[in-house]
């Protein structure tokens, strides 16, 4: 599936991913920045943050239970659309995903 990664100032990479890869892997094996993803995608860092785009929400779901707490926990609160990659899998329904890299992470 083709996942586009927005930065802040505006600057798109769009990245080919693999089979049964999550987002956070697409973009980590992609150097793309903003985006640590410290703890390799083991739920435990929160430095893999990415607020999809506005049209592939419903598509990409909310996040998991311990996600949702982590996100609450590094910015206070809950922004609609924001998923930590690592626990973004994707899927062919996700060809064409985009998503944003937040300006204070990495
Ligand atoms: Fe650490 Fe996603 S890579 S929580």
């Amino acid at each position: 599936a083709r996942i586009t990664f927005i930065q802040p100032d505006g600057s798109r990479q769009v990245l080919e991913s693999g089979e049964d890869e999550t987002v956070m892997l697409v973009g980590v094996r992609h150097n793309v920045a903003k985006l640590p993803a410290d703890c390799g995608g083991q739920l435990a860092c929160a430095s893999c943050m990415v607020e999809v785009a506005e049209p592939w929400r419903a598509a990409v779901g909310g996040p998991g239970l311990d996600e949702g707490d982590m996100i609450e926990d590094a910015l206070g609160m809950r922004p609609p659309g924001r998923r930590l990659s690592c626990q973004v899998r994707i899927t062919e329904a996700l060809d064409g995903l985009e998503v944003r890299l937040p300006e204070t992470q990495g």
